[in-house]
């Protein structure tokens, strides 16, 4: 069980680039099974949950090839539509085989994900839209059975926003026979991407980015290739690397543009950043203020970046109010900081951080899932002494090589078997 060892004090500073966005890659990887051939995408990240996503989809039939930074995947017809639960229950995305199977073969059966440590996670929006786009739909023994002869487009709310929910039915509606309209649909950048490589495909989507998205069906779509755009949550963790360490460090190869939430926090707390259109850069600072932040939707501050800039606002002068209003129970890494010495009183959304600045102490802790484990290496960047961060798989399934960038901006971090 890998651990990740990280020794204080080091004050970061460089250029350091980001890597493709994971939840851009896995959507578009799953968009693959509604287009027979050989699909080819670059700069997708080495990380385990690609790798989870190459074997479902050779569970499903497919040829895939993974070098360097480009995934090759040649589609054909599965044998069965099924995506077992022994594959699912490591990656919860992979419920985004469901809508694809049921659009390009009129069946599927793929089991339940199942919870993860930050909420239940259901997936009842996908399944009610999917209904109203003509499937039907049947749950029994821990699987999603879908049948249909074709689906038909049709005009659906999401009652909230959801990201999968969003990409499972622009897959699903792309084949659909006629019109689909989407509303109250998610906006996040990664929707962009998925729909910018359907309509590649040959789809019909416009309105991606926006709470409305429509979709005029076709009868058949064809393999393409695509660039993944880069991971805005990866390159918000390597700016809060650089800031929380009172260093300089560029981030670039990255989309600042799709950060303006996080960017306008710090600026707020009393960064001074400078963005340009592919790279953004956070100056040295010795003091920042702590800023309250409430988690939201695409443009508002992501959710996946909470437990790192809770990190950051641990070292602020003052109070910050957090809070979580996207998953119910993702204040795991609270607990864990404060064994490192930080002052936070969580409550159910909302945790209160008391700055400590440089009172942090390192000690041994635990990540529970992939955001909590890199808010911990960002605490560990500047406790005093050494922290060792244990059950890192979490991290290895979302960021690529990690400590070697971090140890490149001048971190003492290493892993450790
Ligand atoms: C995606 O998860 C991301 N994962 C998550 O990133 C991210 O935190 C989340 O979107 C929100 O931005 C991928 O893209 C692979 P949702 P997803 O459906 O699609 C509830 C990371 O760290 N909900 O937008 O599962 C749900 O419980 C991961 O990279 C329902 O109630 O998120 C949650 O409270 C973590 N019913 C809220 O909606 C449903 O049918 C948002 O979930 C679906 C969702």
């Amino acid at each position: 069980m890998d651990k990740m060892r990280v020794r204080g004090g080091k004050t970061l500073s460089g250029k350091v680039s980001a890597s493709g966005a994971k939840n851009s890659a896995l959507p578009i990887l799953f968009s693959s099974l509604l287009a027979e051939g050989e699909h080819v995408f670059h700069n997708v990240p080495r990380l385990v949950d690609v790798n989870s996503t190459a074997q479902l989809l050779e569970h499903l039939g497919c040829q895939t090839e993974f070098k360097g930074n480009t995934f090759r995947v040649n589609v054909s017809r599965p044998k069965e539509m099924e995506a077992p639960y022994d594959l699912v229950r490591k990656m919860r995305a992979s419920i985004l085989a469901l809508g694809p199977l049921l659009a390009k073969y009129g069946h599927a059966k793929v089991s339940l994900p199942g919870g993860c440590a930050i909420g239940t996670r259901p997936i009842d929006l996908h399944l009610e839209a999917l209904k109203e786009l003509g499937a039907e739909i049947n749950l029994d023994s821990g699987y999603v059975f879908g049948k249909t002869k074709r689906l038909k487009g049709t005009s659906l709310i999401f009652e909230s926003v959801t990201v999968g929910g969003t990409e499972n039915i622009l897959m699903a509606a792309a084949l659909a026979e006629g019109r689909t309209i989407i509303e109250n649909a998610a906006k996040e950048p990664e929707i962009v991407d998925l729909a910018n490589y359907l309509n590649k495909m040959g789809a019909k989507i416009s309105g991606a980015g926006s709470s409305i998205i429509t979709v005029d069906g076709v009868e058949k779509l064809k393999p393409a290739e695509q660039d993944i755009i880069a991971d805005r949550i990866e390159a918000g963790t390597l700016l809060i690397a650089g800031a929380i360490t009172g260093g300089q460090v560029t981030v670039d190869k990255c989309r600042p543009h799709d950060l303006d939430a996080l960017i306008s926090k710090m600026r707020e707390s009393g960064f001074k950043i400078e963005t340009t259109e592919t790279s953004m850069t956070v100056q040295p600072a010795s003091n920042w203020c702590g800023v309250d932040v409430t988690t939201a939707p695409h443009p508002g501050f992501p959710t996946d970046l909470q437990a790192q800039f809770m990190s950051l606002m641990t070292q602020a002068t003052g109070t910050s109010v957090i809070t979580e209003t996207v998953f119910e129970n993702r204040f795991m890494h609270v607990q864990e900081l404060s064994r490192l010495g930080a002052d936070i009183t969580p409550k159910t959304r909302v945790a209160i951080v008391r700055g400590t600045r440089g009172k942090l102490k390192g000690a041994p802790v635990m990540a529970t899932d992939l955001r909590a484990s890199a808010c911990l290496v960002l605490a560990g960047l500047i406790a005093e002494g050494e922290t060792v961060v244990n059950r890192i798989y979490h991290l290895d399934r979302g960021y690529e090589g990690m400590e070697n960038k971090l140890r490149a901006l001048g971190a003492e971090i290493d892993r450790i078997a």
